[in-house]
């Protein structure tokens, strides 16, 4: 009986640091103080949280967040395979409660092809009548677009490399890492 191979875990010590810990904390400061500016005046903010991926981003941006909001999680997976991401979006659990009315920021790890959050987005509008829908990523794969998605918060442009740690996993693993590296072949994508 053939069992299916394990995958190459990768040590954290083999990945290249992309982005340290001090920079992340210094630009999700900052796309804070962005996001405060905008909602500024607005007594209250539903902020979205896409898992798994933005645990550790959205955990970390709403401590700088000054404006009254309730948080609120859906869970989408994608499947595929090698360092492009999936072509298919598969939604865990998208409980939410009426967004009617309110201002709406969904907060997700990274967008690649767009795929995830071109779904997401159309999922929210087709349900909810919201007083105002923004995005806001940390990390932005835009060479990789193929759905067109309106990204209002940005915190960093990435090129088309495979990313790990602070969220992202490379088969399950590396999303504890509190710094992004890269991983060079990485052989698929897991989930979240
Ligand atoms: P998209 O649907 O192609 O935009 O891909 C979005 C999802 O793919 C993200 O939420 C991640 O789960 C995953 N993903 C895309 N790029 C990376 C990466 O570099 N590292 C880890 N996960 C990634
Ligand atoms: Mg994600």
């Amino acid at each position: 009986m053939s069992q299916a191979a394990s995958p190459t875990v990768y040590k954290p010590e083999q990945l290249d640091i992309h982005f340290s810990e001090a920079q992340i904390q210094q630009r999700i400061q900052e796309m804070a103080g962005q996001i405060n500016e905008t909602y500024a005046g607005c007594d209250k903010l539903i902020i979205v949280a896409v898992l798994k991926g933005s645990f550790m981003f959205v955990a970390d941006l709403i401590r700088h967040i000054k404006i009254p909001c309730q948080i609120e999680f859906v869970r989408l997976a994608s499947y595929g395979n090698g360092q492009v991401s999936s072509g298919s979006v598969k939604p865990v659990d998208l409980s939410l409660p009426s967004l009617s009315g309110e201002n709406v920021l969904i907060v997700e790890d990274i967008i690649d092809t767009g795929l995830t959050l071109h779904f997401f987005m159309d999922y929210v509008k087709s349900l909810h009548h919201t007083q105002s829908l923004r995005l806001a990523v940390l990390l932005d794969k835009k060479e990789a677009r193929q759905n067109e998605v309106q990204v209002d918060f940005s915190g960093f442009t990435v090129g088309n490399q495979f990313l790990v740690g602070y969220g992202l996993d490379y088969a399950g693993y590396y999303r504890n890492l509190p710094y992004i590296g890269v991983v060079r072949d990485a052989g698929q994508f897991t989930e979240g």
